[in-house]
């Protein structure tokens, strides 16, 4: 049994702080993935990942297919973070893809994964990979494609693995094949509660449970902080904002939900890291929970 300190876990054998940061945001000003979206200046984008880091961000997630016209997340990381702290985790995810145009093409067949996983580590200038999640998206079974991630695991391209906009029966799915040391799903305060089975399940099994879209909620791409009511009296009463009280929320779902907030705001971004010394009462999570499903 791994005893980690708090507000910290243990990814497979990587220990990471419960309040990581995902570079989304990073490439483009506005919404991710918009066909019209304007390239974020490069030296802010640097400037917040070498600030994250230097406030003890060692949990970074991305993916090749995070790119705007003139900048991509992984090249900013490859820039800002070049040569790579020991103790940092960059997890990046396959599966989807975009043409060099940006737009979508279908979900990678088992056999284009390799490429994938290869793109990733030119992008981000390493050998291996510490942490890939298969993102599902549509598939009914995934024994196929996670055995491919799971070969890369034997040679040594990738450390370890988890699965993203995943099932329950995906993950038995996986662990058949390989072990799975994180699920990635779309959930927040008043978000995709639906989740709150499956994020005890991975608690129950040791798994970091990683929501995304935790401070946006249903705005999602869009991005923003969804702040219904009950947010905004409990951010009030601590003098926090929102999005701290959200992401607060999330950390108290249990020790195993690591945050992964998303900004290029060196101001949002400290803020965000500073949640993390919020504690919530039971009061103040009853009151949460009946936050409006959105
Ligand atoms: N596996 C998947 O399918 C998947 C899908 C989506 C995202 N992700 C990952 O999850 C990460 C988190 O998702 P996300 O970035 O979409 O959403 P998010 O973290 O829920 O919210 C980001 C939005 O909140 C704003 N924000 C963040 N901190 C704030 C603060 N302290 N005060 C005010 N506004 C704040 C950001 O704008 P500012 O820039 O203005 O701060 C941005 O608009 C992504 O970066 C990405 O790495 C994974």
């Amino acid at each position: 049994m791994i005893t980690d300190p708090p507000g910290s876990w243990t990814l497979g054998d990587r220990t990471v702080n419960r309040i990581g940061f995902g570079a989304m945001r990073l490439p483009q000003n506005g919404q991710a993935f918009a066909v019209d979206a304007v390239p974020r200046d490069r030296d802010q984008a640097i400037a917040v990942l070498r600030r994250a880091v230097e406030l003890g961000v060692n949990h970074i997630d991305t993916a090749a297919f995070y790119f705007s016209r003139l900048r991509s997340a992984n090249e900013l990381i490859n820039r800002a973070l070049a040569p790579y702290p020991d103790d940092l985790v960059i997890a990046t995810k396959v599966g989807p893809a975009r043409d060099p145009s940006g737009q979508w093409l279908p979900l990678a067949r088992p056999e284009q994964l390799r490429g994938q996983v290869e793109e990733n580590l030119r992008q981000l200038g390493r050998d291996h990979l510490d942490l890939v999640n298969l993102r599902v998206s549509g598939l009914d079974s995934i024994s196929e494609h996670f055995g491919v991630l799971a070969g890369l695991r034997e040679a040594g391209l990738i450390r370890h693995l988890g699965i993203s906009n995943a099932r329950p029966a995906h993950l038995a799915q996986a662990q058949a094949v390989a072990p799975v040391v994180c699920v990635q799903n779309a959930y927040g305060l008043g978000y995709r509660r639906e989740q709150d089975a499956f994020l005890g399940t991975c608690g129950e099994q040791g798994i970091a449970f990683v929501p995304f879209f935790s401070v946006a909620g249903a705005d999602r791409e869009a991005g923003g902080v969804a702040a219904p009511d009950p947010v905004v009296e409990v951010a009030r009463k601590y003098d926090v904002t929102p999005a701290q009280l959200r992401i607060a929320w999330t950390l108290h779902r249990g020790p195993h939900v690591l945050a992964i907030p998303g900004t290029a705001n060196p101001t949002h971004l400290g803020d965000n890291l500073a949640a993390a010394d919020l504690q919530l009462t039971a009061d103040d999570l009853v009151l949460l929970d009946a936050a409006p499903q959105e």
